[in-house]
């Protein structure tokens, strides 16, 4: 499969990009081509829903999204997104990345799909609005969820290196 991960948090060396590591180290060992688009640091503006795509065409914006992402969506067979859990959701630019899936909208159909998201609180609770959002947008899109991993507890920086979370994003790419 060729897998396109979509990395959502600012720090670069923090506990989601870890588990989006472990993710791909899984993946790789399993014989998957993975391809990995940082949210934060490429330039991705949110949709003007100016509707130029008509969703399902060209995008008015020319940026990192256009440029580099959008092709590597229109051939993937699954797409991971990764985010930290921030104020109960995902980070803000992951969102402006799938706010942007409208101009490819059919294109975006029928993948499999997976979520790594990495919080400090302990309570299942705090990651359920972002699971329940997965969901949502996976049953639109007609995406067969393979799983998600809820890393928690992870406050500081580096808390996910040997973390159970990591250990289970490891597996959950291997698995594929
Ligand atoms: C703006 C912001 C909002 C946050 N909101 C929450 C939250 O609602 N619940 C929670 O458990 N942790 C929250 N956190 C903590 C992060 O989710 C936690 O540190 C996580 O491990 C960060 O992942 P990262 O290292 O991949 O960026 C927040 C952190 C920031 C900076």
């Amino acid at each position: 499969m060729k897998i396109v991960i979509l990395t959502g948090s600012p720090r670069k060396k923090g506990n989601s990009n870890y588990l989006a590591e472990q993710f791909a180290k899984g993946a790789n060992d399993a014989g998957h081509e993975v391809f990995v688009f940082d949210c934060v640091k490429q330039k991705v503006g949110g949709c003007l829903a100016c509707d130029f795509c008509g969703m399902n065409g060209p995008c008015s914006q020319k940026d990192d999204f256009t440029n580099i992402l959008r092709p590597q969506l229109e051939t993937a067979d699954m797409i991971v997104l990764v985010s930290p859990i921030y104020y109960y959701g995902l980070s803000s630019q992951l969102k402006a990345v799938i706010d942007r899936f409208y101009a490819l909208n059919g294109s975006m159909r029928n993948k499999k799909s997976a979520l790594l998201v990495a919080m400090a609180d302990t309570n299942n609770a705090t990651a359920s609005s972002a699971v329940d959002y997965y969901h949502a947008l996976g049953r639109y899109l007609g995406w067969k969820n393979v799983g998600e991993v809820v890393g928690k507890g992870l406050w500081g920086k580096t808390d996910a290196l040997g973390s159970p979370a990591a250990n289970n994003a490891y597996e959950l790419g291997k698995s594929l």
